[in-house]
């Protein structure tokens, strides 16, 4: 426990950094960093889906070459030969009748793997990786061997539909949905394009090593998470209310990325904020995606939520201002608008005592400021 108090705020540190690095060249691809960040954290497998051009690749690719490890990389398509990724069979052993493949600088010696359009796998293929991606083996011949798998990312446009790759999309644990960038955006997309294309991806230096991936896990399961268990337990129930069902292996192993969440953000102790992570972990497709993000906005109180709330009162009390400054004379909306802006400060009043986000605080301590200004203003407007 000493050593991890000690290096507990530089391992935090340094995984923040990876998830901005990651983001970095992209336009609004933050979600996205942070899906595998957790993922990175918690050595479980993750996987983007979504319309082609959409920087899954790009990112995926990205993730591995920021970390320091033995990693391999492939895109899958039908007519992908086991060889290719699991390494070919050793001819010299054959003829001594042993089975054996030569796996050197293949999947079975890596620790970070990008496999691209992973449901394109043959069933050879497949049945191979559903073991190495479960139980971190593999069978050489009759021998099982233990592979240094730590995470494994993939990108694929769609779902699969059939039974048999079913099983090796459950073994993502977390699955995130890309849509295009918006609107918005499109301009900031168009120059970051322009750059990529002009210089191509720029090698980024490796910022994690396995060593702090590995202790990294270890301050995981020091997370206290006692606070959110029975939130959770009530938030699995709420969400398959909703048509979404949750594996059993998949309602476990969520803590892991709830104290990974919670961790990212400096936290020992995990907050119902963090069981936003449900988002990537609760839903199969991307209509269950936007169900249980319903559900996760309804029940936690969500740091998203509540900054909307504050620039709502934000924006009441800029047309209570332009009011004043428009008219001079005593508007009758005013007494109206005094009421709503006393509401108004209870409520920020409530968010500054609940929230245990300091930007939040900040945020609302700023704005109820400007409030109570404009309470005095309103009064005096109506000589009260
Ligand atoms: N959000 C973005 N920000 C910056 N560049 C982007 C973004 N989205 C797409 N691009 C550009 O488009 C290219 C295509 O991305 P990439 O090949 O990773 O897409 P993909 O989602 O894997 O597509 P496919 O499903 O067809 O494989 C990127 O290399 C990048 O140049
Ligand atoms: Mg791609």
């Amino acid at each position: 426990m000493l050593i991890l108090q000690r290096d507990y705020s530089k391992l935090v540190e340094l995984m923040k950094k990876f998830k901005e690095e990651l983001a970095k060249p992209f336009i609004g691809r933050e979600e996205e960093a942070l899906v595998l960040t957790l993922a990175i954290m918690t050595a479980e497998h993750a996987i983007l889906v979504g319309e082609p051009g959409t920087a899954k690749s790009a990112m995926a690719r990205r993730a591995a070459d920021l970390v320091k490890a033995r990693f391999f990389k492939y895109l899958l398509t039908r007519y992908t030969d086991p060889d290719e990724l699991f390494g070919p069979l050793d001819i010299a052993a054959l003829r001594e009748g042993k089975y054996v493949r030569i796996s050197v600088n293949r999947l079975p010696e890596a620790e970070i793997v990008f496999l691209d359009e992973i449901f394109n796998a043959s069933s050879a293929i497949l049945n191979t990786l559903l073991t190495l991606m479960n139980e971190r083996v593999i069978y050489d011949g009759y021998r099982e061997v233990q592979v240094p798998l730590w995470t494994l990312i993939s990108a694929s446009n769609t779902v699969p539909e059939e039974p048999e790759y079913r099983a090796l999309y459950d073994r993502f644990l977390l699955r995130h949905f890309v849509k295009p960038v918006s609107e918005d955006k499109w301009g900031e997309l168009l120059d970051a394009a322009w750059r990529i294309e002009k210089e191509g991806y720029r090698a980024v230096e490796p910022l994690l090593s396995m060593r702090e991936l590995r202790e990294i896990y270890d301050v995981i399961f020091n997370v206290d998470l006692s606070s959110i268990k029975d939130k959770l337990v009530k938030l699995y129930a709420a969400i398959e209310d909703q048509g979404v069902h949750i594996s059993d292996r998949r309602k476990g192993k969520a803590l892991k990325v709830i104290a990974a969440h919670s961790l990212l953000h400096g936290r020992s102790k995990a907050v119902e904020e963090d069981l936003v992570v449900l988002k990537y972990v609760a839903p199969q497709t991307a209509e269950e995606a936007e169900k249980t993000y319903i559900v996760l906005l309804e029940e936690v109180s969500l740091k998203e939520r509540v900054l909307e709330e504050i620039r709502e009162v934000e924006t009441n009390i800029r047309e209570v201002k332009a009011l004043l400054v428009r008219r001079q004379d005593i508007d009758p909306r005013l007494i109206e608008y005094l009421r709503g802006l006393e509401r108004a400060r209870e409520k920020l009043k409530k968010i500054l005592n609940t929230s245990v986000e300091d930007s939040v605080k900040r945020r609302a301590l700023e704005v109820l400021v400007e409030l109570e200004e404009t309470i005095e203003s309103v009064k005096r407007r109506l000589v009260l």
